[in-house]
């Protein structure tokens, strides 16, 4: 049964009246028409749908938006400053880090998570950060040079 769910979202309150347990990627994007995260495999496997709640990566495919009720959530839309891109934005930006693009918001929005934790990973930190990332077009390389350009 649908009820008021209040979202904090990008440093924004927003009330949304839907199933509690609708996934959170649903609502993000039908509701509050934020598409940074986008809809891969739906199981929690792909990553592409991957946001920040409370600062540590989630699957917003596989997450009931109950969930994420009075807790910070963060999308790629939420990374930029100021109407620019964000760090790590622009750092796969600088390093062409994209072929389709589709995998690029669960990338970015991990290694986000990734240097909150820990500014200077190795290369083997985002290696293993970004284990279960899935790109299929193969910008890996690209992807951890843009990483390296990121931890000094
Ligand atoms: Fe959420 Fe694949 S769409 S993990």
């Amino acid at each position: 049964v649908a009820r008021p769910i209040t979202l904090h979202v990008n440093g924004r309150d927003h009330v949304v009246t839907v199933p509690p347990d609708t996934a959170l990627l649903h609502v993000l994007r039908n509701d509050l028409h934020l598409n940074g995260p986008k809809f891969g495999c739906g199981l929690g496997q792909c990553g592409a749908c991957t946001v920040l709640v409370d600062g540590m990566e989630a699957r917003a495919c596989a997450l009931p938006v109950r969930i994420a009720e009075r807790r910070s959530v963060v999308t790629l839309e939420g990374l930029a400053v100021a109407g620019r891109p964000g760090a790590v934005q622009q750092a796969f930006i600088d390093h062409q880090a994209a072929q389709c693009g589709y995998c690029l918001n669960g990338m970015i929005m991990t290694v986000t998570a990734l240097l909150r934790r820990n500014p200077h990973p190795s290369e083997a930190d985002a290696r293993e950060a970004l284990r279960y990332n899935l790109c299929r077009c193969g910008t890996h390389v690209e992807i951890l040079a843009a990483v390296a350009d990121l931890t000094g």
